[in-house]
């Protein structure tokens, strides 16, 4: 396993560029099965998470060629519909092919997905969606057996506006040849680079982005091209990099508009933010304010970036208070943020940040994908060197975060452990 060492060092300035949406792809590939075609998929990042689901594609029958960020995938052959357990274990978004293979086949077996780092992230807001529309769902040895009725009813009300559940029935409804209307939807921009990927194979998507999406569906959806959406989490990340080393960092080809929440708790923190068509300049000459900030679905403050502020206000001028309301069990990071010397108080969902002057370095292990991001952060304002374990979890969701960190003035190496 790798581990990124760091040493703490002076302030990143340059340019970064930005990378494909891990979030947008995943679906937009799962997506992919709901034709019996060639699809062209731009702008893809060279992710753990995307060579996962590649895998779980080509089991079920595609065949995928991925090079220079393209995708090509050719469904043509998809013959099976069972997603088996030691994939859907490794990746939770695997359980996203149920809808598409549920749509093509009728019929869809999928390994429930299991709990992961941040909660017990259970399937069942997914499950009761396919249930009002009409499918017939088993529970059987730790699989989901799920068979299309005939008559699929035309609208269901989610309790939670979960972006998996949103996506895994946008998917099954656009090969519905009637209008299928999705209520308490979840708004995230990937939810609309789906919506677009959809329309361009041949469904009617309208609302997406709101909370309500109508789709009219088709049993002939076609392969298309698609660009993905740039990587809002990325961005943002790089952005609290900025602010936190009192830097100055061009984020290229980022989308501010995905980002406002975001940005704007950077400016309310002090940090000067200026938005361009595809650029975002984020720069900082102070130690950040204490802020108060509360995670809650698109387009309020995003769960995924929880972890990174939490590092930021770690060494900020001040105390600084989170409330976690989407995951029950995401502040993993604050422990090893406190080994590195933060002051970090917790109450079940609300951590109290107190700013330190400086952060010391450490041997610190991450736990999912935005904990080890926020320690990457961390080791880049600490005095000394730390050394973060576990660097999958990165790889999961960052392109060469190491190689761009580096490209700006960071101390960073990557080792085999
Ligand atoms: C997506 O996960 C993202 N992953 C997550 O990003 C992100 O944190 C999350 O949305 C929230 O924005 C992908 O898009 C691949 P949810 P998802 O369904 O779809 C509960 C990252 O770091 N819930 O909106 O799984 C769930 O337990 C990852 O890139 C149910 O109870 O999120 C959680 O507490 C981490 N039952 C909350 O809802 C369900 O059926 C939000 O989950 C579904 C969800």
């Amino acid at each position: 396993m790798d581990v990124f060492v760091i040493k703490g060092s002076k302030p990143l300035r340059g340019k970064v560029r930005i990378s494909g949406s891990k979030n947008a792809v995943l679906p937009i590939m799962a997506a992919t099965l709901l034709t019996s075609d060639i699809s062209e998929i731009d702008n893809v990042p060279n992710l753990r998470d995307v060579h996962t689901m590649t895998k779980l594609l080509t089991r079920l029958g595609a065949s995928i060629d991925f090079s220079k960020n393209r995708l090509t995938i050719d469904t043509r052959r998809v013959r099976t519909f069972e997603a088996p357990y030691e994939l859907v274990r490794t990746m939770r978004a695997s359980v996203l092919v149920m809808g598409p293979l549920l749509a093509r086949f009728r019929k869809a077996r999928v390994s429930l997905p299991g709990g992961c780092a941040i909660g017990a992230r259970p399937i069942d807001i997914h499950l009761k969606g396919f249930a009002a529309l009409g499918a017939d769902i088993k529970l059987d040895g730790g699989y989901v057996d799920i068979r299309g009725r005939h008559s699929p009813k035309r609208s269901v009300r989610l309790p939670f506006p979960s972006v998996g559940a949103t996506e895994n029935l946008m998917m099954y409804a656009a090969a519905l040849p009637h209008k299928t209307v999705l209520r308490n939807a979840a708004r995230e921009p990937e939810i609309t680079d789906l919506a677009n990927f959809l329309a361009s194979a041949g469904a009617s998507v309208r609302g997406a982005g709101s909370d309500t999406i109508e789709i009219v569906g088709s049993r002939k959806l076609k392969g298309s091209r698609h660009s993905v959406i740039p990587d809002r989490i990325e961005a943002g990340t790089f952005a609290v990099a900025a602010a936190m080393t009192l830097g100055d960092l061009a984020l290229t080809h980022a989308r501010a508009d995905h980002l406002e929440s975001v940005l704007d708790k950077l400016e309310e923190a002090g940090a000067r933010v200026d938005r361009n068509a595809d650029e975002i300049r984020v720069s900082a000459n102070r130690r950040t304010r204490p802020i108060t900030l509360t995670t809650m679905p698109y387009p309020g403050f995003p769960t995924d970036m929880q972890a990174q502020f939490m590092a930021m206000m770690a060494v900020g001028d001040g105390t600084g208070v989170i409330t976690e309301t989407v995951f029950e069990n995401r502040f993993l990071h604050a422990a090893e943020l406190t080994r590195m010397g933060a002051d970090i108080s917790l109450e079940g969902r609300v951590a109290v940040v107190k700013g330190v002057r400086r952060l010391k370095g450490a041997p610190v292990t991450a736990s999912d994908l935005r904990a080890s991001a926020a320690l990457v952060l961390a080791g880049l304002v600490a005095e000394g060197k730390s050394e973060v374990r576990r660097v999958y979890h990165i790889d999961r969701g960052y392109e060469s975060m190491e190689v761009k960190l580096r490209s700006v003035g960071a101390d960073i190496i990557r080792k085999a452990e």
